[in-house]
Order: structure tokens, then sequence, then C-alpha cells
């Protein structure tokens, strides 16, 4: 086997980088990915930050160092002694041995900061909601797994927003997809996973040629999928946006351009091999499809398995 294939998920607290993780991780085969967060790499516990005053999403709050040579080694395909920090107790637990599979994903809050960091990846995601959707995202999982208040998670999202602005969002830059998953009627998630998708498509990788769905969309705004140019932050990029609409047999013309080019995709999106694409719980907890989030983790791994073929 030649070095693993390396995947970064970059975002704000809360913004959906387990979530992506996981379905990428169920598409690739959970046995051929090592997840990595880089939360583990926090130089404080919590009580010292209570205490210093410093949030976990500034640079001096990270062993960003250790994170870059880490990094590093997992790209030669070098095992690592890996920090673990609980996002249960707030405190370190013991170091945890990891020694790289085929693919490894890294998520976390500050992956693309530094630049031996950025080097270590393949493809590069950043991940940006709306903020109020990722307040509410913010909310909902902080309350029902981290034991705050309401209350308490608002007073630390404004607490934060300084270091989001200064250390956070500044990372978009260097992305190669920035997926922003929205809602179409208003800001927030009303959980009948019918979010769309906006994937802004930077020129730092090779795109497959989706061009035919300009004839799809015939420069039709109302259709429920758009590509067209655009600009992100300041560099010309294009866009694709998928609505939580979209028919299937609106989808399936997308697939079939991903899989034309990448046939190992055929099984991944035939929903009867692979009913986990797209997945998410719905508001009570039932299991909606939702086809903005299985084409977001097809294109992905169409990169990770592009990227294969490239270096292996
Ligand atoms: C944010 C991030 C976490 C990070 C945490 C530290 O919520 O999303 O992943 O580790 O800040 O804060 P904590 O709540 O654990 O003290």
């Amino acid at each position: 086997m030649g070095r693993p294939i390396i995947l970064g998920i970059v975002g704000d607290s809360a913004a959906g980088k387990t979530t992506l993780t996981r379905g990428i991780a169920q598409v690739l085969g959970p046995e051929n990915v090592t997840v990595i967060c880089t939360d583990d790499y926090h130089r404080y516990d919590r009580q010292q930050r209570a205490e210093i005053g410093i949030t976990a999403l500034h640079p001096d709050c990270n062993h960003l160092d250790i994170m870059q040579q880490h990094l590093s080694l997992l790209r030669t395909g070098q095992p690592i002694l890996k920090p673990v920090y609980s996002h249960k107790t707030g405190t370190f637990e013991p170091p945890q041995y990891i020694r790289p599979t085929k693919f490894v994903i890294i998520e976390g809050l500050l992956g693309y900061s530094t630049r031996v960091a950025r080097e270590a990846y393949d493809v590069k995601v950043y991940l940006a909601p709306p903020e109020p959707l990722r307040a509410q995202w913010k909310v909902k999982r902080d309350t029902q797994k981290r034991g705050y208040t309401p209350e308490e998670v608002l007073a630390e999202l404004e607490k934060r927003e300084p270091d989001s602005e200064s250390f956070i969002r500044p990372q978009r830059q260097w992305s190669d997809i920035v997926v922003s998953f929205y809602s179409p009627s208003d800001d927030v998630d009303d959980g009948n996973g019918h979010l769309n998708v906006r994937l802004v498509l930077r020129p730092t990788i090779p795109h497959p040629d989706f061009t035919s769905i300009l004839n799809l969309t015939d420069g039709n705004s109302d259709s429920a999928i758009r590509l067209g140019l655009d600009r992100d932050m300041s560099k010309p990029v294009d866009v694709l946006e998928v609505d939580g609409h979209a028919t299937l047999e609106q989808v399936s013309k997308l697939e079939h351009i991903l899989c034309s080019d990448m046939p190992y995709l055929l099984n991944v999106c035939d929903r009867e091999v692979n009913p986990e694409l797209g997945k998410v719980a719905g508001t009570t907890g039932e299991t909606l499809q939702s086809y903005p989030l299985a084409l977001t983790q097809l294109i992905i791994t169409y990169h990770m398995l592009k990227a294969t073929q490239m270096y292996q």
C-alpha cells in the first residue's frame, strides 16, 4: 500500500464536521478510514481555559506544532501517539496509538492554520453554514450531548465570535471545496431533511466536468440543480447548488457524471446497496434521505479516490 490519502474537514464549532466525516467514512468503508479530531490537540483543559480566559478556537490554546508534526507523520503512513480530549469531562485522557489506514479524515477547528499542516492534505473541505443555522445546531448538540443550557451556549458563541472571525473563518481560503448547507426558506433547519447545499469548487483540484448540468438547467435559475461561476474570497470559482427538493431523476444525472469517471462510485450510489448514502436524522429521530448531502458525500469521495489513483 502507498501512503494514506488525507481529507481535511475544517469549520467552526457545530458546523457539521462530525456528521459529514461519519457519512464519508461510511461511503469509503469504515474499516478503510482513520478519523482524527484536532480538538484533541487543545493545550489547556476546560477549567484552565476558563481561568486563563482563552477560547478553544485560539491558536495559542492548541498544540498546533504537534498537530502539524502528526499530520506529516500520518501522510507518510507512520503511526502517532495522539492526545485525547474528552468533551464529556473537559479533561485529557491517556493518549491513543494510531496507525493510519488507507484513508485518513482529519476534522477540527484549526486544521488549515499552518502551512505545514495544509501540505498534509490531498483534499481540503471547509464547512460554512449560515451563522444562525450553526447557532441552532450548536445549541442542539451542546444541550443534548455536552450538558450545557441554551443560555450558556449562546453566551459562549458570543464570547468566541472574535476568535471565529480572526482564526477560524480565514481558513476558508485554503480549502478546495466550501460546503454550505442552508435552509431554502429561512435561516434555521426545520429538521425535514430538505436543506439545500451550495458547493464552492475551487480550481485547486481537478473537479469532474459538470458542464452538462448547464444544459440540464438551461440557464434556468429555478432548476433544483444549478452550476454557475462566482468569486469566493475574491478568487474565481465554480458553484454547484443542489436543492433539498431535487428529485432522484435530477440527482441521478449528476451521479452519472461522477460514476462514469469513477466506476467504484456506482455501488456507492446504488441506494439498495448503500442505504446510508445521504442519511440524516429528522427531528423525531427518524431517518431521512438528503440528496444534497448524498451528492456532497459523493463529490468528496470522488476526490479521495482520484487522489488514490494519482499517488498510489
Ligand atoms: C468547541 C468545539 C469543540 C472544542 C470545544 C472546547 O465547542 O466544537 O470541539 O473542543 O469547543 O470546549 P468545551 O465545551 O469542551 O470546554
